[in-house]
């Protein structure tokens, strides 16, 4: 059992890290990708998410947490991730990309898990899962599932947030998904330098055929949301999106759609903040809301 001062340094840990190289930046891509594995490796929480004894929770906090539509998404999106991200990691050469990657896929498993037990504990009635099979393109499903965290982590950052600060959700169900969130904010940032690190590997021929494929990629998120948000699922499922889509109107009732694309930013620039600063950031989301903003006027 690990004692309350290695709970918290492994809380720091998973928050703050830096390579230790002087160079100002990466020098080629070989350093490149040891630093953004090394990225998610030595910050991986070993205590963090764990499935806790839930806490008793009133009559008005249990109605809100089970009446909040988001659970069945959540649960598969966390299923899915796992399968497609394991998929990917096996078609790996690299030895420590591929852990990087296994690790990605382990920690996806085990947000899972902390949800499923949630579910169970305050009896959340859930659809029936469905099968999580292996993607035919594993490339395809690894970016997909990356780039749909980078949309999804940016709206859950505020969301939580948002929740927190309301008392929306009680203190021990905050202190339990906080892992969650941060670790979904350390998964977008080894991937968007993954995706940096991949194109600029390739031989220059192939390279705008992965810009192309990224492209399809948004569409077809793109495409996956504005589904969800009409409350169409493509085949009768839950798809992709975790509590952004449908956890928004609930979570953050109070707030103006400006209040909380302000918010989503901030928490976005807080929680890299400790990550070393050589590192690329996800940019697509946070420029896209930037620009919202100039029309929320
Ligand atoms: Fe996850
Ligand atoms: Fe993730």
């Amino acid at each position: 059992m690990a004692d309350q001062t290695q709970v918290l340094q492994a809380d720091h840990a998973m928050r703050h890290w830096a390579d230790p190289s002087p160079d100002p930046v990466p020098a080629g891509p070989d350093r490149h990708l040891r630093m953004f594995c090394e990225l998610l490796l030595q910050t991986h929480n070993p205590y963090k998410p764990a499935v806790i004894d839930w806490p008793q929770l009133s009559p008005e906090a249990l109605q809100r947490v089970t009446s909040l539509p988001i659970w069945d998404i959540a649960v598969q999106t966390e299923g899915r991730a796992t399968m497609r991200v394991r998929t990917f990691a096996a078609t790996v050469q690299h030895p420590l990309l591929r852990r990087a990657l296994e690790m990605d896929a382990d920690e996806e498993a085990r947000h899972k898990v902390v949800l499923s037990k949630l579910v169970e504990a305050y009896g959340i009635p859930l659809a029936p899962e469905p099968d999580y099979p292996p993607p035919a393109d594993p490339e395809w499903g690894w970016l997909v599932t990356g780039y749909s965290e980078c949309i999804d982590s940016f709206f859950a950052f505020g969301l939580f947030a948002a929740a927190k600060r309301s008392g929306f959700f009680p203190a021990d169900l905050v202190e339990t998904f906080e892992p969650v969130i941060q670790e979904e904010g350390r998964h977008i940032l080894f991937f968007v330098n993954w995706a940096a690190w991949y194109k600029r590997q390739l031989p220059w021929w192939r390279r705008p055929l992965f810009s192309l494929k990224v492209a399809r990629v948004w569409l077809f998120l793109i495409w996956e949301r504005i589904g969800i948000a009409r409350g169409i699922d493509a085949d009768g499922t839950a798809q992709d999106a975790n509590f952004t889509m449908t956890g928004s109107a609930a979570v953050a009732e109070p707030l103006e759609a400006r209040a909380l694309i302000e918010l989503c930013l901030a928490e976005n620039q807080r929680r890299m903040a400790g990550y070393d600063a050589r590192l690329l950031r996800p940019e697509t989301v946070p420029r896209l809301a930037r620009l919202a903003l100039r029309f929320l006027r």
